[in-house]
């Protein structure tokens, strides 16, 4: 059945979505937002296991095989991203100038021209965009960050142990989610960054960054992507010398569903995300760029 014919299904209010990417994210993409709107149509690159997962598991989504069809789909309010890092610009930019409303997984572009450029777009078009800085939308996150407001976070240890293979960079596939952390935490962007280890190289499993957001308050990232354990730690030292600790394994599931309920509400409201809106999309691809700078500053000094 084309995406078409399935209008008279629409229950009234309920967002119409269409899905880039049916690889491990873009699945739980689909997942969550088939919990809170309708995922009308899904584009992927044509492998035929995401194809045959998709029809069976979300038999009324659509499948086509070009993104540009997919986002000029009358039907759908909003196109969500999950394909490969390196498309998140071009699918973002064409599915805004389809006039629809944008979410795309973390990072938002990889430079910070492209992500303004984005960010701009959405603006002039009253579209919203929001970017999936997934661990910001985890319940105990948001208690660690709303309880910071008032005591402020001096020393934060982000700390990410994965197990490979890996095909991403550091820079594009770790990293965007611990300076969005770092920088929600700490209300600011850094002032420097110290980096050890070839982040922008796909080959390179461990690296730590040091962020220094000023008057002593410091973030430091360490990453090991060879670890046996799968983990995420996160441990924060605040004014007062309260501890906050915060430990996952994968990705919890509510995590995704807070991002895309809140990603729903913005776009019913008529107002830009209240978190992880394309502005600060942008400032995080802007402390990227000084992270991908830094690191091959240090490989030639
Ligand atoms: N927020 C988070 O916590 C989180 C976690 C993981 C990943 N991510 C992000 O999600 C994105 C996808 O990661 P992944 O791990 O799911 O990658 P993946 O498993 O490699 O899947 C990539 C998907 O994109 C599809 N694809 C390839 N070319 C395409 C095109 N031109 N248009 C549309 N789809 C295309 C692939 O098609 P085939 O089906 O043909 O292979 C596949 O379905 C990345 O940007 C990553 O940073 C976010």
């Amino acid at each position: 059945m084309a995406p078409t014919d399935r209008s008279r299904h629409r229950e009234a209010g309920t967002m119409r979505v269409g899905i880039s990417g049916l690889g491990r994210w873009g699945k739980k993409l689909v997942d969550a937002f088939s919990r809170h709107a309708e995922v009308v149509v899904c584009c992927s690159g044509g492998g035929l296991a995401n194809r045959e997962w998709l029809a069976a598991t979300h038999p009324s989504a659509a499948w086509v095989n070009a993104f540009d069809a997919m986002a000029a789909e009358p039907l759908i309010d909003a196109v969500a991203i999950a394909s490969p890092t390196h498309l998140h610009e071009v699918q973002a930019a064409g599915a805004l100038r389809c006039g629809k409303h944008v979410f795309v997984e973390k990072p938002l572009a990889t430079n910070a021209q492209a992500a303004v450029n984005l960010m701009r777009s959405a603006e002039v078009r009253g579209l919203r965009l929001q970017v999936g800085h997934t661990f910001l939308f985890d319940r105990e996150i948001e208690r660690i960050t709303r309880e910071t407001a008032l005591d402020p976070v001096v020393t934060a240890k982000f700390e990410w142990h994965k197990s490979g293979p890996f095909t991403e960079p550091l820079l594009w596939a770790l990293l965007p989610h611990d300076v969005a952390l770092a920088m929600s935490l700490y209300r600011r962007a850094p002032e420097a960054v110290r980096v050890r280890g070839a982040v922008a190289d796909a080959c390179c499993d461990k690296a730590r960054v040091d962020l220094d957001f000023g008057s002593g308050a410091q973030a430091t990232l360490a990453y090991d992507r060879r670890s046996p354990v799968v983990e995420k730690r996160v441990e924060v030292l605040t004014v007062s010398g309260r501890r906050h600790r915060w430990r996952s394994r994968p990705m919890s599931p509510p995590a995704l569903d807070n991002a895309v309920v809140s990603f729903i509400e913005a776009v019913s409201a008529g107002r830009d995300p209240l978190v992880s809106h394309g502005a600060f999309a942008v400032q995080v691809v802007k402390v990227l760029d000084r992270i991908g700078t830094a690191s091959l500053d240090g490989l030639r000094g």
